[in-house]
C-alpha cells in the first residue's frame, strides 16, 4: 500500500445508514470518493435511489436498501441484501438519528413517553441493532471490521432543546467506548464522531422560524461558519481508513471549535 493509499477506502464495502440525506449523504458520497462501494439504507425509497444513483455516476458500486433501522428484522434484511450483492461488509456507519422532526424544541416537561421511546430508538437502538448484526458477521467471517457511530456535541452536557436527544447521544459515546474494549480482540475498531452546528434539514428544521437563534448560533462558532455534511464525511472516511488503524474507542468532535452547546 502506498503512503497515501492508507487514507483511502479502495475495495472496501461500507453501509451508511441514513445515507440518503443530510450528514449521512455527505458521508456516503465522501466514502465513494475514497473508493468504497456504498450501501445506502433509509426509509424513503426515492431519496435512497437518488443517493445511490449519484454514487454510481461517480463510477462506484452502490446498493439501495429501503429499511427502518429501528426494527431488527429490517436490519437483518439490510445485512443479507448487502451480503448478496457484495459477499462481505468492511465498514458500518451508524449515522441514523435525530429529533423526530421536532420544530422549535421539545423540553423534558413537554415530552411524552412515546416521544422519549422514539428518540432513544432512532438514535441508540438503531446503533445497537446494526452494530450487533455487523459484528456477528465480522466475527463469523474472521475479518477485521470498523464501525463509526454518530454521536453529537450534545453528548457531554445538559441538552435542553429536545428531551432524550443528549441522553441518547451520551449513550452512543459510551457504547462506542464499551464496544471498542470488548471487540478489540476481534480486530474490530469502533469510533464515533460528535458533530455540532452542521447545516441539514434536522438543524435548520429545529429553528426554521427563528432566524435570531440561527444568528446567535453562528456567532458562537469560533470558525465563523456552519459545518457541512462533507466536513463530517471526511472525518468518517479517515476513521474508517487504515490511516486510523490504531484508533478505537475515540469520539472526535467536529464543531468548528465549539466546545459545548449551552
Ligand atoms: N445536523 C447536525 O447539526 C447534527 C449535529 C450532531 C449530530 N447529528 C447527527 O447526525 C445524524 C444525521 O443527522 P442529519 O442532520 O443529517 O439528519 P437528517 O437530515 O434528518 O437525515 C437523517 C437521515 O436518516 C434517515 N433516517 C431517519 N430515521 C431512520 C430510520 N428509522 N431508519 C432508517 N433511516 C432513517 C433519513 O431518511 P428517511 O427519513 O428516508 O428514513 C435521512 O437519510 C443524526 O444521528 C444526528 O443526530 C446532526
Amino acid at each position: 500500500m502506498s503512503d497515501l493509499a492508507v487514507y483511502g477506502l479502495k475495495d472496501k464495502v461500507a453501509i451508511v445508514t441514513g445515507g440518503s440525506a443530510g450528514i449521512g449523504k455527505g458521508i456516503a458520497l465522501e466514502m465513494a470518493k475514497a473508493g468504497a462501494s456504498v450501501v445506502v439504507a433509509a426509509r424513503n425509497s426515492e431519496r435512497v435511489e437518488t443517493s445511490v444513483n449519484e454514487i454510481k455516476a461517480m463510477g462506484n458500486r452502490a446498493l439501495k436498501v429501503v429499511a427502518d433501522v429501528t426494527k431488527r428484522e429490517e436490519v437483518d434484511s439490510l445485512i443479507q441484501q448487502t451480503l448478496q450483492e457484495f459477499n462481505t461488509i468492511d465498514i458500518l456507519v451508524n449515522n441514523v438519528g435525530g429529533i423526530l422532526g421536532v420544530k422549535g424544541g421539545r423540553p423534558f416537561l413537554e415530552a411524552s413517553e412515546d416521544f422519549w421511546d422514539g428518540i432513544l430508538d432512532v438514535n441508540l437502538k438503531s446503533t445497537f441493532l446494526c452494530s450487533k448484526a455487523f459484528v456477528k458477521l465480522a466475527i463469523d467471517q474472521k475479518k477485521k471490521g470498523c464501525i463509526v457511530n454518530m454521536s453529537s456535541l450534545s453528548d457531554r452536557a445538559p441538552y435542553v432543546s429536545v428531551a432524550g436527544y443528549g441522553v441518547a447521544k451520551a449513550g452512543i459515546t459510551n457504547l462506542t467506548a464499551t464496544m471498542a474494549v470488548e471487540l478489540g480482540k476481534y480486530n474490530i475498531r469502533v469510533n464515533a464522531v460528535a458533530p455540532a452546528r452542521i447545516e441539514t434539514s434536522l438543524s435548520t428544521g429545529l429553528y426554521r422560524d427563528m432566524p435570531e437563534i440561527r444568528q446567535a448560533q453562528l456567532k458562537s462558532i469560533p470558525l465563523g461558519r456552519f459545518g457541512t455534511p462533507e466536513d463530517v464525511g471526511r472525518v468518517v472516511v479517515f476513521l474508517a481508513s487504515e490511516a486510523a488503524g490504531y484508533i478505537s474507542g475515540a469520539t472526535i468532535v467536529i464543531s468548528g471549535g465549539l466546545t459545548h452547546l449551552f
